[in-house]
């Protein structure tokens, strides 16, 4: 793929934006050499570049994009919003009938509140965990990413290390690390926050391990711990009501953020009774955060979702892209495993720690129009086809064919 054009965007950039495009988009942040610098068109699981080339998209804006770009629905609900206002003085009805939608799926919520980013739920979440226990310590998963906020930030820049004073870190599924921080700091823990499974960057998804999240539910409710489910990126995509109904965890605070509006700015927090008093204490606002047009988007997103069980229907285009590529990955002599869940699928290559070879699978494939991150679980839509996933196992054992050329 040439891409003069997004060339010289990027040159232009660089003179006016700090690094000319920053965070997990930027070039520096590894991702290969020809993988595509900006977007300018979607439709459905494809999109194309300034330079007009295309893409079949297992990235999905990172997460957003689950019914596919330009969902007709999705769009008219927000187009109807819109046509009445941006934001105003005052939430919208839309809010609350929102807001009945979300407690009523996450079965364990008796309310809801609302904001644009994961960043937003998953601080706001700590906050009422503190409020609601009068406990500072948070318990977290070394590796696991909840967002750019200061407690949380994976980057160092700017970081003072009393913005983490009281965060502990330790490994996924280990119980007994866990056990041992809760008896370090007795009566001082306010929350855990968990992933219903483990997604680091640079590397495979992690199942939870049978008894892990039954160890730390148990161990939560005996110590008066509140526990913080980070469904930010996986909440709805592997169950319609949200990633508790698939793994044995019952959280006091669920946070959901990506594939609630379709790529429309929003983000939820939903709680259960017993957290309400201390969530109506913890302020929470944003300039843009009554949006009515993404909140719209929102309940029709999320209708579609349950009303056309994308969730199973991800769990099987998933299954047929991770079983075609080890397939291919076998039969051309580079082993590689799938890592579930499918509907955020991933592949790990046998000893490439490094992940050289991955890089290089990943822009071999960009090359060849179709975008697997490198280093980041990819996400199935609900725009993909049987057909789509076909070419892309197709690519992906040509790419697999010249990973060895200089
Ligand atoms: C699990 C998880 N938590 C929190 C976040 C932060 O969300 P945002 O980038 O919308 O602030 C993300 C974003 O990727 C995430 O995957």
């Amino acid at each position: 793929m040439e891409m003069p054009i997004s060339q010289s965007w990027f040159a232009r950039a660089t003179k006016v934006i700090p690094g000319g495009v920053y965070g997990h988009t930027s070039p520096a942040a590894s991702l290969p050499l020809r993988f595509p610098l900006y977007a300018e068109y979607g439709e459905g699981c494809h999109y194309t570049d300034p330079d007009g080339n295309r893409y079949l998209d297992f990235l999905c804006a990172y997460g957003p994009v689950i019914l596919g770009y330009h969902h007709p629905e999705v769009e008219k609900a927000a187009a109807e919003a819109r046509s009445k206002g941006l934001v105003f003085n005052h939430p919208t009805p839309v809010m609350v009938e929102l807001a009945e939608l979300l407690t009523r799926r996450v079965g364990f919520a008796s309310w809801t509140v609302f904001g644009k980013n994961g960043s937003d739920m998953t601080t706001w979440a700590i906050q009422v965990a503190r409020q609601h226990t009068g406990r500072k310590k948070i318990l977290a998963i070394k590796g696991a990413y909840h967002g750019v906020d200061a407690w949380t930030n994976p980057s160092p820049g700017g970081i003072i290390e009393e913005d983490r004073i009281h965060i502990h870190r330790f490994a996924w599924n280990d119980i007994d690390a866990f056990r041992g921080m809760v008896r370090n700091f007795k009566d001082q823990i306010a929350a855990i926050i968990l992933t219903p499974f483990h997604h680091p960057a640079f590397g495979g998804n992690q199942l939870p391990a049978p008894g892990f999240f039954e160890a730390i539910q148990e161990t939560c409710s005996k110590e008066g711990i509140v526990v913080i489910l980070d469904d930010i990126r996986a909440g709805f995509r592997l169950h319609a009501n949200g990633s508790h109904c698939v793994f044995p965890i019952q959280p006091d605070i669920a946070c959901y953020c990506k594939a609630i509006g379709n790529g429309y700015a929003i983000s939820a927090a939903a709680g259960t009774e017993r957290m309400r008093q201390a969530a109506g204490q913890v302020f929470l606002t944003g300039s843009y955060w009554n949006d009515p047009v993404a909140m719209a988007a929102a309940k029709t997103c999320l209708e579609v979702i349950a009303r056309d069980r994308v969730p199973e229907k991800l769990e099987k285009l998933g299954s047929q892209l991770l079983e075609g590529l080890e397939r291919a990955g076998k039969d051309i002599g580079h082993p590689l495993k799938g890592t579930p869940p499918a509907a955020t699928p991933y592949i790990v290559f046998d000893g490439d720690a490094d992940l050289r070879k991955m890089q290089r699978f990943s822009g071999l494939c960009s090359e060849r129009g179709v975008i697997f991150h490198p280093h980041h679980n990819w996400f199935m839509s609900a725009a993909h086809t049987p057909d789509v996933v076909e070419h892309a196992i197709e690519v992906g054992r040509e790419a697999l064919k010249h990973i060895n050329d200089a």
